[in-house]
């Protein structure tokens, strides 16, 4: 039987219409339900959030996403697909933070290969800094996880150092394999087929 989506694109928008939405806003008014919500910030083209929210249909998924030919990209496929507790927002993520996530509402911030802006007068550009790991403390839930990858060696270095400075947060893991729960991204998979190693880090929320 052919899967019709036409329905499902006609009882929500996978793009959140940011000015209507509340701020803070309601995870139960966008997605419709209690499920705990998972951020993702950088989705790229959704390969991340597809996986994640067909192998978990019970729990919502929040993509932040800059970049206005990525997150249509993103948005197209996650339609494609039929999936409905995914949502997008095409805005810088450090804005969506402050103005629309409530704190202790997330289950799950997700953050796989950040740009990593490796020339030095570029470094102000990284997302992890220090008040990237505060913003994360107040959004998480109490036992709320971090999860982070990226290939290169002195950006994680920095992400450890900002996440380590929150009291809040401790270190469930570092390393380079695998977290094989999870499903990959564009950029896991490029770089795995070009043989570089890849840095993991997961922390917890107290
Ligand atoms: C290197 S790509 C990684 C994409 C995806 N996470 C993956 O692993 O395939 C980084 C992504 O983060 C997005 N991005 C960069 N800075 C951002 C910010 N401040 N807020 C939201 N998205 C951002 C970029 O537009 C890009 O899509």
């Amino acid at each position: 039987m052919r899967h019709d989506n036409t329905a499902l694109r006609q009882c929500f928008d996978v793009e959140i219409y940011l000015p209507a939405l509340a701020a803070p806003a309601s995870w139960t008014a966008l997605f419709g339900n209690r499920n705990p919500v998972e951020l993702e910030i950088g989705t790229g083209r959704g390969r991340f959030l597809i996986d994640a929210a067909g192998k978990y249909p019970d729990v919502n998924f929040l993509g932040v996403e800059v970049s206005l030919k990525w997150m249509r990209v993103a948005k197209g496929r996650i339609e494609e697909a039929g999936l409905t507790n995914i949502r997008l927002a095409r805005t810088e993520a450090a804005h969506f933070f402050d103005r629309y996530v409530p704190s202790g509402s997330l289950r799950a911030v997700h953050c796989y290969f950040p740009d990593p802006w490796p020339k030095r007068r570029h470094a102000k550009r990284r997302l992890f800094r220090w008040e990237m790991g505060n913003r994360f403390a107040r959004c998480l839930a109490p036992g709320g996880r971090i999860l982070v990858a990226t290939d290169q060696d002195d950006y994680f270095n920095q992400i450890l150092g900002v996440l380590d400075e929150e009291t809040a947060f401790r270190r469930l893991f570092t390393g380079t394999v695998s977290i094989s729960t999870l499903p990959r991204t564009h950029f896991e998979e490029k770089y795995l087929a070009e043989g570089r190693s890849i840095h993991r880090a997961e922390f917890h929320r107290a």
